[in-house]
């Protein structure tokens, strides 16, 4: 049996999170977490060296088993849950969670909340509008009326693609840690991508040049890839072709254990600094032109979800003026 002394000194360097040995006014003893973050001199000083939020002090000076939220221990702005837990003969155990994990998915919580609710306010202001105006206008023309009927289908239209892309994200996302077991043909999946996609190309007089082996199996959920093979070719298609081209290309191959699909354009890129935020919901480099294309800015979110739940991964890469690529590579079966 290791001396007691050791053995509680072994397990305060255990504790991953900050953790200190205060007795009366004095560290007895701090682990490398807390001397990280306090100082590597603390140990055998007063408490006041390490710690000077005075709320903190007092808290622990007291010595009762309480906590408390605190911003301002060690770096600036980091948000800790302190914790004082009374040991034996007036020492007190303080132990620091961080709390930014915490709080950053609190704010995209919050920030997610908003961004839904302006995005799903904005097309039913229109049809309020649109509607209040057919009802209590008097007569209307049938023109006028036509034209007021087709916006307001159009804002409802949008309104529904909203709805839908929220709860196919929330399914995929409720799926997360249970891995697709059904064995599919990625090459499969992009052949009938680029079909879908034919009326949208026939709009913009574009073609796709494929280039898919044979035989590419991954373990997958056969409507997750082709939403998310629908997705990066559409994306292609509104905002990777200009007036000058409309060069697009899809690639299916194998590379070892692992099943690689690229989409690439040529059009205009994407300036650098979007590109971490492309996967955001709701996050849109230009949102007049993908309003005006029927974007919802969630397809990237989408597809980011759908490559986790495959264990792949997700690589976008662009320069501006140059084009875009935009690779997912899957594990293959
Ligand atoms: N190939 C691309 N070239 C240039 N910009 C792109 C490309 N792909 C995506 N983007 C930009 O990234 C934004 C986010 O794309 P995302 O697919 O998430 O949303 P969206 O296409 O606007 O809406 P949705 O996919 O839900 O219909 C787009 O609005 C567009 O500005
Ligand atoms: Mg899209």
């Amino acid at each position: 049996m290791p001396d007691r002394n050791a053995l509680a000194l072994a397990i305060l360097e255990a504790i991953e999170e900050p953790a200190l040995i205060v007795v009366g006014s004095v560290v007895e003893a701090a682990n490398q977490a807390a001397r990280l973050l306090l100082g590597a001199m603390i140990e055998g000083r007063d408490l006041r060296f390490a710690i000077r939020h005075p709320r903190a002090l007092d808290m622990i000076l007291a010595g009762r088993a309480e906590e408390l939220e605190v911003i301002g221990i060690g770096d600036v702005d980091r948000p800790w849950s302190l914790s004082v837990r009374p040991l034996a003969k007036g020492s007190v155990l303080v132990r620091l969670a961080d709390r930014s994990a915490l709080r950053s998915a609190e704010r995209m919580r919050t920030d997610f909340v908003a961004n839904a609710s302006h995005e799903l306010r904005t097309p039913l202001a229109t049809i309020i509008g649109y509607a209040e105006t057919l009802s209590e206008d008097g007569p209307v023309d049938e023109a006028t009326r036509e034209r007021f009927g087709s916006t307001i289908e159009t804002e409802a239209r949008r309104m529904l693609r909203i709805v839908e892309d929220l709860m196919s994200l929330s399914r995929i996302e409720a799926d997360r840690f249970r891995a697709p077991d059904e064995q599919v043909d990625m090459g499969e999946v992009a052949r009938i991508a680029i079909e879908n996609a034919a009326p949208l190309l026939d709009r913009r007089k574009c073609q796709i040049q494929a280039d898919i082996e044979q035989a590419l199996p991954v373990a997958g959920d056969f409507g997750q890839l082709l939403q998310l093979a629908d997705n990066l070719i559409g994306n292609a298609i509104r905002y990777g072709c200009n007036d000058k081209s409309c060069a697009i290309s899809v690639s299916v191959r194998t590379d070892g254990a692992r099943v690689i699909f690229v989409v690439t354009d040529q059009g205009d890129g994407i300036a650098p600094e979007h590109l971490p935020r492309l996967t955001e919901r709701f996050y849109r480099v230009d949102s007049a032109r993908s309003r005006e294309s029927g974007g919802t800015g969630l397809g990237l979110a989408i597809v980011k979800h759908i490559v986790e739940r495959h264990r792949g991964s997700l690589d976008i890469r662009s320069e501006a003026g140059r084009g875009t690529e935009v690779s997912v590579t899957l594990p293959a079966v």
